[in-house]
């Protein structure tokens, strides 16, 4: 569910016609409902109302702190793979002590930062960031709270962008090797074992895979228990997909009786990393039609929007729902919708039948909460949209639409050129 509605011909985001805030903000811009990623975040903790958890809410699915704070607000917690994301979750005022960290190639001064706030746990993703982790901490007389994130080799079925559980990604530890990882992490002086994390992808749409995943690292951590390291936590990642087009994920209840089934016997709190599954259906993308063009072969809509705003369709060819502000009985015709970059590329959807656009008319693009801001980009010297939060009839704009000055901010001509 989401509040992304008509009421008449008009669309709403709750309350608040989608058209009014376009005449205010300009375009494009993403817009969320609040009480859609509220409903989602609650929806989880719901789900797993049942056992120890945290739900750490992955940043980079959309990292605005204003998001970030809503559930923060909530009791959430933050994953992080970057100093860049704990800066933005301090500002969102996340509590450290709810900040899980992964990512393959953690920074010297990351784990430095990290380990001043500090936060609850590293999920470390190799044998070198384990050692350098341990110095890091020596150096500055702490011990660094760990788990090690391990890669199950279980097929996540989704595209193979989005697939980090198999062993040919680079992601974590083979769970084999991890053994030896673990009992070298028991001898450092600087590093406390304290979980267990893996995340086998994205997008999933079946439950199968997570529960083959959790199945093998439950097994880990009996072994690593029978060895007296003290597993407190067993952190699975986020993945649950969201329909796009006709997909039909499990809903978070199934996913968590899933889940929690397998978890019975072992005393852990659970950690999860959801980011698509709370924000996806949370944010559409609003553009404006600048053109239309129609060609022998093709037609295309040319819009405000591109793949530097939304770059999903053109980086994994994935489907993003079209839908005019305004409805109307135009008659329909097939077309692509297609961005100002030049680059063929440069689409946000492709072969749709959508009502005869003309010059003006607003078109949203849906389900654009997740992977769609956190990803633009200034290519083409596009300045950044601007994002704004709906709370029942009333708007927030949670960030500003970049101007040229911020284009080329640092940006520096040497002496010698002047
Ligand atoms: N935890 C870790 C360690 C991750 O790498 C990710 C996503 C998540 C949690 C959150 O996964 P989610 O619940 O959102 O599926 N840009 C791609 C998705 C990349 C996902 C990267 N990792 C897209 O637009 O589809």
């Amino acid at each position: 569910m989401h509040d992304f509605q008509y009421r008449g011909d008009e669309l709403l985001c709750e309350e608040v016609p989608v058209r009014g805030i376009a005449e205010t903000v300009g375009t494009p811009f993403y817009l969320y409902s609040l009480n859609t990623l509220e409903s989602h975040f609650r929806a989880f903790q719901n789900a797993f109302s049942k056992v120890d958890h945290l739900i750490c809410f992955s940043a980079k699915a959309n990292s605005n702190i204003a998001i970030l704070r809503i559930f923060v607000r909530m009791g959430g917690g933050v994953d992080v793979v970057s100093g860049g994301e704990l800066f933005r979750s301090m500002k969102a005022s996340a509590s450290p002590d709810k900040i899980v960290y992964s990512g393959v190639g953690k920074r010297e001064e990351e784990i430095e930062y990290a380990l001043e706030l500090p936060i609850l746990m590293f999920n470390i993703e190799s044998t070198q960031e384990l050692i350098l982790i341990d110095r890091i901490a020596g150096r500055m007389r702490t011990k660094a709270p760990i788990a090690l994130r391990v890669n199950p080799d279980v097929d996540p079925k989704t595209h193979p962008y989005i697939s980090t559980g198999l062993k040919k990604n680079k992601f974590g530890i083979n769970l084999q090797k991890s053994l030896d990882d673990y009992r070298l992490a028991n001898t450092l002086p600087n590093v406390k074992v304290i979980g267990v994390s893996c995340h086998i992808g994205s997008q999933l749409t079946e439950v199968r895979p997570f529960v083959e995943a959790v199945q093998r690292i439950k097994e880990l951590v009996l072994k690593l228990r029978a060895e007296g390291m003290n597993i407190q936590y067993m952190d699975i990642g986020g993945g649950l997909g969201i329909t796009y087009n006709q997909e039909e994920p499990p809903h978070p209840r199934d996913y968590a009786r899933a889940l929690m089934k397998e978890l019975k016997e072992i005393d852990c709190t659970l950690i999860l990393e959801p980011g698509r599954v709370i924000v996806g259906n949370a944010g559409v993308l609003v553009t404006k039609v600048l053109y239309t063009k129609e060609g022998d072969e093709k037609n295309f809509i040319v819009v405000d929007a591109a793949m530097n705003d939304l770059i999903r369709p053109s980086l994994y060819g994935s489907y993003q729902r079209v839908q005019p502000v305004h409805r109307s009985d135009r008659p329909e015709w097939t077309a692509d919708v297609v961005g100002p970059i030049c680059e063929s590329s440069d689409f946000l959807a492709k072969d749709r039948k959508l009502p005869k656009a003309e010059q003006g008319d607003l078109l949203a693009v849906m389900s654009a909460g997740a992977y769609g801001f956190s990803m633009s980009s200034n290519y083409n010297s596009r300045p950044r949209v601007a994002e704004v939060l709906v709370d029942k009839d009333k708007v927030f704009v949670i960030r500003q639409r970049e101007d040229y000055d911020d284009l080329i901010r640092g940006e520096i001509i040497p002496d010698f050129l002047k």
